[in-house]
């Protein structure tokens, strides 16, 4: 295990950040991609240990992202920095397009701490502020659209699903009639009817009530899971046969993309079971590097309860 290097800045503590260093094993002079740049956390890592030659690619959706990418730059050393921005998927699928490849990538999915302490990208039950909820803070819906304009059907999904929330229903049912009355402008407005419209027993214990609907909201809001599709065979297609994939989830139905997608590409054929023998001759393309997904210790957690849910998969691409 490479050494613990938990503490590497001042605004971001980058998740299982051994684990990945040593999945991703980034040699000198080799191409980094770092499809979630956030604060950098990560980025500065990796690109020690392309030991001052090769080069690191940074993407991220928040443009808020490039400011710590120039903090990131400056400090770089020898490697060439590029900062891209914009939603992974399109920017993978464009560099390889452009025929630029990669020995390694690495997605750290959700939001950034930077994200979730600024109240006023209206991400945080906690604070009051815009209902907001953005990553990218040109994109058309927010948070305050989907609430005010969204069905109570729709509401009521988008709860359960991204958020596993028990009391959906009465949420959504509640969140209707207030609307009506007067539409939601702030976070507080919201946390407050969600709290309202669950049984008093259950708002206390398992944090605050409106924890799950925030982040349901949020992953409705940045198409989170889309995203996670349509990113992971962008990323194939950048990958240079030896080359490393390492994505972090902080959710069930995300981390179920990640390793659906590494087992169906580990294994090849797509025959159905019942077949005798493989008639469709796909071979595999990736190799697992994790059967099961690593998960930080309870020191990390300790130290960083954010990394609690996290769950990190890794793969090669085989070949030559
Ligand atoms: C958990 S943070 C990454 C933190 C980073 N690894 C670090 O150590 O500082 C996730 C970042 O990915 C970005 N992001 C999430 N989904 C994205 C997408 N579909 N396209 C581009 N960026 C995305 C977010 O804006 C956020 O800055």
């Amino acid at each position: 295990m490479l050494p613990n290097v938990l503490q590497t800045s001042a605004d971001h503590v980058p998740v299982l950040a051994d684990e990945v260093r040593e999945l991703l094993a980034v040699s000198p002079g080799e191409t980094v991609v770092d499809a979630t740049f956030g604060a950098g956390g990560h980025s500065r890592l990796l690109a020690g240990d392309l030991g001052g030659r090769g080069r690191l690619i940074a993407i991220d959706r928040d443009p808020a992202a490039r400011t710590f990418f120039d903090r990131f730059k400056a400090t770089a050393g020898g490697i060439q920095a590029r900062f891209l921005r914009g939603e992974f998927s399109l920017v993978l699928n464009q560099l390889a397009a452009n025929d630029v490849q990669a020995d390694a990538i690495l997605l750290d999915l959700g939001v950034s701490s930077m994200q979730l302490d600024r109240p006023e990208r209206g991400f945080s039950y906690a604070a009051d502020a815009p209902l907001d909820m953005r990553m990218d803070t040109s994109a058309d819906l927010s948070a305050r659209e989907l609430v005010n304009e969204a069905e109570e059907r729709e509401l009521a999904l988008i709860f359960k699903r991204f958020g596993e929330e028990r009391y959906a229903r009465p949420i959504a049912r509640a969140i209707v009639k207030r609307r009506d009355e007067r539409p939601y402008e702030r976070t507080s407005d919201l946390a407050d009817t969600i709290k309202q419209a669950i049984p008093t027993p259950a708002r206390f214990g398992d944090g605050h009530p409106a924890k799950r609907v925030f982040q349901a909201l949020r992953i409705a809001v940045n198409d989170e899971l889309g995203a996670v599709e349509a990113a992971l065979p962008a990323a194939m297609r950048m990958l240079r046969p030896g080359g490393r994939i390492a994505v972090i989830s902080f959710h069930s139905l995300e981390d179920r993309i990640v390793k659906q997608f590494i087992r169906e590409q580990a294994r090849g054929c797509t025959c159905p079971p019942e077949f005798p023998i493989c008639v469709c001759g796909n071979e595999p393309v990736l190799r697992d590097l994790t059967r099961k997904p690593l998960r930080p210790s309870a020191r990390e957690v300790e130290l960083n309860p954010r990394a609690a849910s996290a769950k990190l998969r890794a793969a090669v691409k085989v070949g030559d």
